[in-house]
């Protein structure tokens, strides 16, 4: 993965962190659409664990070894205070844009085309205004890779941290090595938590969930922000995990979340959309429920 400037880049100061184990940010989207591919059996679950591929294991390990309560909070202040300044969404767009990465670039998608892909095939399928646009947005904060944050830390499933960790986060025995484990109210189930508190108030694992449900918090419908903030959360949405910290509004909104992962999961193609023809609805549906510029 490497930066190649562009004109909204220009004015950004980019930097990518070095050394890091996936050769494209895509490979975890790919190994999530084999790990839930419709009907595989718990045995080929394994199978898949045993022989992913290394790039993937060792972007796991870095996660689950790093991924601490003090880490987090950092990040959280970082980030969730938003002072990355303002852009308008083709600005962010177009800025993820300049994530580039070392697959071939003539079969491969550039990252406005995967973000098209998804929120078409929601458009498509006659899916509400605020779906597409959410499909659209979704993966916008994979930009923080752009900030200089590792890819463990921008990407992977998500899960609350300072609490016990799910036997259902993939690859879990890379716990081993958190200094987390090692604090004992974090190796309890409510942790710093009280129970059914609401998935809102959990400190998930940071990445690129938290960061543009942060950013679109003022401006978009619960479903929405949901869909943005627990994309990644698999041990909960596909596994079922944590339902002792849900309340009434997270069991309601689960639904919403897991119909939005169909078009995560399974959108993806190789015909490229066509940009200059779908502008103009796009132009439309930001102005329909966002301002202008946005702080990010
Ligand atoms: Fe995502
Ligand atoms: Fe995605």
């Amino acid at each position: 993965m490497n930066a190649s400037a562009t004109e909204t880049a220009t004015t950004e100061e980019i930097r990518l962190a070095p050394n890091q184990p996936l050769k494209d940010l895509d490979d975890w989207d790919d190994f999530l659409e084999g790990r839930y591919k419709e009907g595989k059996t718990e045995e080929e679950f394994r199978v898949y664990d045993a022989t992913a591929t290394p790039g993937v294991a060792e972007f796991y390990k870095q996660n689950h070894e790093n991924m601490t309560v003090a880490y987090t909070l950092a990040k959280e202040e970082e980030y969730f205070t938003l002072r990355k300044g303002q852009k308008t969404i083709w600005e962010a767009a177009e800025f993820l844009n300049t994530l580039v990465d070392d697959s071939d670039p003539d079969t491969d998608l550039t990252q406005i085309e995967h973000l098209l892909q998804t929120s078409e095939a929601m458009r498509r399928d006659g899916m509400p205004r605020w779906m597409i646009l959410t499909g659209f947005i979704h993966d916008l904060g994979k930009c923080l890779c752009l900030y200089g944050e590792p890819q463990w830390g921008v990407v992977g499933d998500t899960f609350p941290v300072g609490c016990a960790w799910s036997k259902d986060i993939v690859f879990h025995e890379y716990f081993a090595n958190n200094p987390d484990r090692h604090v004992a109210e974090y190796q309890t189930k409510y942790g710093i938590y009280e129970p059914n508190c609401g998935l809102e108030n959990l400190h998930m694992s940071f990445g690129h969930d938290g960061y543009i449900m942060k950013v679109m918090k003022p401006y978009l419908q619960d479903e929405s922000l949901y869909m943005l903030g627990f994309h990644s959360f698999y041990p909960w949405h596909k596994h079922g995990a944590y339902d002792h910290f849900c309340n009434d509004k997270d069991r309601s909104m689960l639904d919403w979340v897991l119909k939005f992962n169909q078009y995560d999961l399974y959108s993806k193609g190789h015909t490229k959309p066509n940009m200059a023809e779908l502008k103009p609805y796009y132009d439309d549906l930001f102005a329909e429920f966002l301002p202008p510029t946005l702080a990010w």
